[in-house]
């Protein structure tokens, strides 16, 4: 065969791939295009949460300590974006689609279990601006004293 057919060839088998993989990918993934601060129930479960993650209840007992180390945590690590009094209204995430979520929102208060808000801080939401921190940036035991205060916001 002449080499010039073999390279149209090859270009053709290569285009129709790229062509066919993004679709694949844009139809798996589609692009996070939510600008609203409203809260949805299905907001943040994503990837989907295993049944016994949703499940969890906060292994770590209630105390003023833990509430007062929660606060620590909370300013440090996600106030930022978050906000101080967590209205989403951080410097940090004012340029960010979709927005940080608005902790003193009664649907996110209501519809996320303990174990779902854990499982947010350990895998982070794909594609947005919330990233994993657990246990990069905080540990476990940490994340779980947040939990405590992000529920008293
Ligand atoms: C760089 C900015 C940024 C920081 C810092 C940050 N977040 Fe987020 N977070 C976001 C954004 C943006 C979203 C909204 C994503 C969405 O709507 O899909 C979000 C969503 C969430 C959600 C899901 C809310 C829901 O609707 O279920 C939880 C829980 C959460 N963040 C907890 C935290 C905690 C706890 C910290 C600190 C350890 C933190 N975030 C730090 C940007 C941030």
């Amino acid at each position: 065969m002449h080499p010039l057919k073999i390279a149209v060839g090859l270009m053709v088998i290569i285009g129709l791939f790229a062509g066919l993989s993004h679709l694949f990918t844009t139809a798996i993934v589609p692009p996070s295009t939510s600008t609203s601060t409203e809260v949805t129930a299905d907001r943040g479960i994503k990837p989907p949460i295993l049944e016994e993650i949703t499940a969890l209840i906060n292994p770590v007992p209630m105390s003023d300590t833990v509430m007062a180390e929660g606060k620590v945590l909370y300013l440090k690590q996600c106030a930022v974006c978050h906000g101080e009094k967590g209205k989403g209204d951080g410097p940090g995430g004012a340029m960010i689609v979709p927005p940080p979520t608005d902790f003193t929102n009664k649907v996110f208060q209501n519809s996320r279990s303990d174990g779902e808000i854990f499982w947010v801080m350990r895998e982070g939401i794909p594609q947005t601006g919330m990233f994993s921190y657990v246990p990069r940036m905080i540990s476990e035991e940490q994340a779980w004293r947040v939990i405590h205060y992000l529920r008293s916001l």
